[in-house]
């Protein structure tokens, strides 16, 4: 359909608390999802939320094979959640380092539930539920994040782990912009 902009860390709209979905199956949804998967595609990114190209519902695509903006990261499978509700599954938290295509060029070490459910549903209004850890749940939190308008930063606990992706991972392909 369509590549769309990708709004930036100041917007306010990044800021909202995105209203749920209450239709499934309906033109409007499917349209949706394909601008989030093309604009998801054109930008290399494992991920990308509703709000991120200004549209205030509950919805969410994540998912790769393999992602040159996270070269270690094992392969995620490609889903579109939709009214998620989070679940962790242990008290462990763990440390990885995170990037955001609404705040290009930085990273920042932010920590997350290890372990965790995600409930919700696909754009056809069939119900997901799965119990997921490592990057699939890190991933999972913060495309879910901006459905409650956090951004990475926000979770941030030592700055001194916050920085330009090119300063951070000279190698790394990340295409330019993040
Ligand atoms: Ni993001």
């Amino acid at each position: 359909m369509s590549v769309c902009d990708i709004l930036k860390m100041g917007d306010p709209r990044l800021l909202r608390q995105a209203q749920a979905v209450e239709r499934f199956d309906t033109p409007e949804l499917h349209a949706l999802v394909q601008d989030l998967r093309d604009t998801m595609a054109a930008a290399n990114g494992a991920g990308l939320a509703a709000p991120q190209i200004g549209v205030d519902i509950q919805v969410v695509i994540f998912g790769f094979a393999i992602n040159t903006r996270y070269p270690d990261a094992p392969p995620v499978p490609e889903t579109v959640l939709i009214n998620p509700v989070l679940t962790p599954l242990a008290e462990e938290q763990s440390e990885d380092w995170e990037g955001c295509l609404s705040v290009p060029g930085l990273r920042g070490m932010v920590p997350r539930w290890t372990h965790l459910r995600y409930e919700g549903y696909d754009q056809f209004g069939n119900r997901i539920s799965r119990d997921v850890d490592g990057f699939h749940a890190r991933v999972v939190q913060h495309e879910c994040d901006h459905l409650a308008g956090i951004l990475y930063p926000m979770r941030i606990k030592d700055f001194a782990k916050f920085g330009y992706t090119d300063i951070l991972f000279p190698g790394l392909d990340a295409d330019g912009d993040d």
